[in-house]
């Protein structure tokens, strides 16, 4: 009861707040002095969220020179793939269903000064080759009865919609995940626990045997989660 009391107002602090936070996360100073993302092109004015920048301290805390990297869903700036690149001495594929938003994260990668990203269009696997060290992901996870009741949602449904519960996509992932990690590997998922509860997404990854929940990187002042996922050293069965 406490929780869901707690949730509640959380929820009503986001989305009173929702439109300060939506002009911060626009400005562009803050982009490039949290991802190095230097922000000569957008689709739409979306540039970041709260996943985003809990996955930046994941990757602060996983990635590692010479490391394979892969951002799952890398969005209209690339802006984890771009981070990546910034940080680490690394090779990244950085994939993205919409063709758009390929082409504008190439833009700013080139612009960002990075270099060793291949960026390309992929319906998540489905156009990758090979391992990975660190797989990376913020998909879409907001459930869709929620999302259709947020006017500034309605454009690029791709980017938020998670389905009726918030988890089609990150179930889509987890099921090809282990075929494309080497055998150290991680992935690392972002999740927003305001619209998907930690208690589910645990849940989740127990429906993968060839999977396991390696820890959760969380922050005190975010609502986002990302799980760390690695092999489990069971087969699929
Ligand atoms: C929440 S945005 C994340 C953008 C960026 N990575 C970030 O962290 O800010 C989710 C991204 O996943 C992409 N996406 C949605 N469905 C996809 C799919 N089936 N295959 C590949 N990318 C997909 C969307 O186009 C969008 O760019």
């Amino acid at each position: 009861m406490a929780i869901a009391s707690r949730k509640l107002l959380w929820m009503h602090l986001y989305h009173a707040f929702a439109p300060l936070l939506r002009s911060i996360r626009s400005l562009p100073f803050l982009t490039r002095w949290l991802f190095h993302v230097n922000l000569v092109g957008t689709v739409h004015q979306h540039l970041w969220d709260s996943t985003t920048v809990v996955l930046r301290s994941a990757i602060g805390r996983y990635l590692k020179d010479g490391q394979r990297v892969l951002d799952l869903g890398t969005g209209h700036l690339g802006t984890l793939a771009v981070y990546c690149a910034s940080i680490r001495n690394v090779t990244v594929v950085a994939v993205d269903r919409d063709e758009a938003f390929i082409e504008n994260a190439r833009r700013i990668s080139q612009a960002s000064e990075v270099s060793g990203i291949d960026f390309h269009r992929s319906d998540w696997f489905s156009n990758v080759a090979g391992t990975f060290d660190l797989i990376i992901s913020n998909p879409p996870y907001i459930p869709t009865s929620v999302g259709d009741q947020h006017k500034h949602l309605t454009a690029f449904r791709n980017t938020w919609d998670g389905g009726s519960d918030g988890l089609a996509p990150a179930r889509r992932i987890l099921q090809d995940a282990p075929r494309f990690l080497t055998p150290g590997g991680r992935l690392l998922l972002g999740l927003d626990q305001l619209y998907v509860p930690m208690s589910a997404a645990r849940d989740m990854v127990a429906d993968f045997p060839a999977l396991r929940l390696e820890g959760v990187v969380t922050s005190l002042w975010l609502p986002s989660k990302v799980y760390v996922i690695s092999h489990s050293g069971k087969s699929t069965p």
